[in-house]
């Protein structure tokens, strides 16, 4: 019996990550800036692309490229299938049900507009209200603003508490007979918090409120399920996941997306078009008009491809090891102050240094070259409630290392001694 609970828990651990031959795989870790090593840190804002990405898209544009949906010809073909390929590659990527449930947009953000113009614009009215929380990115606040504007909603906004954990208690009680849909991040970019996605939609469908998931920092760090978490919508960029930058997923729920109207009007998301009316397409070509990102597509999803060749778990298990010695590590430093300590975070390590402007500490880093990110982070409600112009942010990718950790470190060290 023992024995078979060893072998079980042998099983559940990920195999370590070889970091050293996969960082041989991303030609722009070899760069020197200021004539030392690159550290990049950076990689909530984007994440370098793996040679397999890069060499995707070569390939592409050397074998077979054309405009999708619309040829017969063999190019045509064969752009349309590696287009169709990726879509698919998307769908078991967050477990979808199905292909057609896969919107491609240009990101994020254009995933979130999409939903706050197509869905929530025509269902708002006077009174309604629109719940999202206080530890969104712009790009899930701005389109919910627009669209309340628009109808006469109003926009809620669930608070956090020190520790930068989403209240579930006050979501619970914002979640009123008015709200007509929840937005909440999985995973704040600026906080690295990792919000209890599920048990939120949990909670917002006992009162039969749709769900948008705003994955864009959970994507790179973690296995997501759509099926599991039962959102309504989930979105995430492309050049967050080791992808192309113009390129992002909107997942929706068939039925959704099938009683939504169109985004934008144009080529591809029609059947048949005379001066009096238009039939539009089916599900997911209803919301692609135009010529789509077929480069950019093919490359989302031969990162895709990369990040699950790697392992989603070894991934994830690397970076939380990488974010715990960094926590401890950068905690250590005197006058230093981390913000964010939720119980569960991914990838993400906030910070402030006493008496040092944030973008006097990256801009002191990046001399010595390390890349981190200092200011806002897109998030200015939530420092404004944290009650801080900004803080400095070190982000954690698969290619990451201790070493380079240290190196972060030594960067913090040497700001002290430059400038207080
Ligand atoms: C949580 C979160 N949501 C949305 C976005 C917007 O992503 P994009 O600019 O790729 O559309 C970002 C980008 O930083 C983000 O961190």
């Amino acid at each position: 019996m023992k024995r078979g609970n060893e072998v079980l828990a042998l099983q559940a651990i990920p195999p370590a990550l070889d970091v050293e031959r996969l960082r041989e795989d991303f030609p722009i870790l070899k760069l020197k800036v200021e004539g030392k090593p690159l550290v990049y840190l950076d990689n909530a804002a984007t994440t370098q692309k793996p040679r397999a990405v890069i060499e995707a898209i070569r390939r592409y544009y050397t074998t077979s490229n054309a405009n999708v949906h619309r040829g017969v010809h063999a190019l045509s073909d064969r752009a349309t299938r590696g287009y169709e390929e990726a879509r698919a590659r998307a769908a078991r990527f967050l477990n979808a049900r199905a292909d057609r449930e896969i919107v491609f947009v240009r990101g994020a953000t254009e995933a979130i507009n999409l939903v706050a113009q197509s869905f929530a614009r025509p269902l708002l009215r006077r009174g309604d209200e629109v719940l999202i929380t206080v530890m969104e990115h712009h790009s899930n606040i701005v389109p919910w603003q627009m669209v309340c504007a628009h109808t006469g909603a109003t926009l809620k906004a669930v608070p956090v508490t020190g520790a930068g954990e989403l209240d579930l208690a006050a979501y619970r009680e914002h979640l009123s007979p008015s709200t007509r849909l929840v937005a909440v991040t999985h995973v704040s970019n600026a906080l690295g918090t990792v919000n209890p996605v599920r048990e939120m939609v949990g909670m917002a469908h006992e009162k039969n409120i749709p769900v948008l998931v705003d994955g864009a920092q959970a994507a790179p760090h973690m296995k997501v399920d759509v099926r599991d978490l039962g959102c309504d919508f989930y979105a995430f960029s492309g050049h967050k996941v080791y992808g192309p930058t113009g390129i992002g997923v909107l997942y929706g729920k068939r039925e959704h997306l099938e009683a939504m109207p169109p985004y934008q009007g144009g080529g591809d998301m029609i059947l048949r078009v005379t001066f009096e009316k238009t039939t539009y397409n089916e599900i997911p070509y209803k919301f692609e008009a135009g010529t789509p990102n077929i480069a950019g597509a093919i490359g989302l999803s031969a990162a895709l491809g990369y990040l699950e060749g790697i392992g989603r778990d070894a991934v994830a298990a690397h970076e939380q090891e990488l974010l715990d010695y960094a926590t401890e590590m950068v905690g250590n430093v005197p006058g230093v102050r981390l913000v964010g300590t939720a119980r569960e975070k991914a990838g993400i390590l906030s910070f402030v240094l006493e008496g040092v402007h944030p973008h006097d500490l990256g801009t002191v880093m990046d001399h010595e070259g390390v890349a981190i990110r200092s200011g806002h982070h897109c998030a200015m409600p939530l420092m404004d409630a944290l009650g801080l112009p900004a803080t400095a942010r070190a982000s954690f990718g698969m290619y990451n290392t201790r070493a380079e950790v240290d190196a972060l470190v030594e960067g913090i060290w040497k700001a002290r001694e430059v400038l207080l």
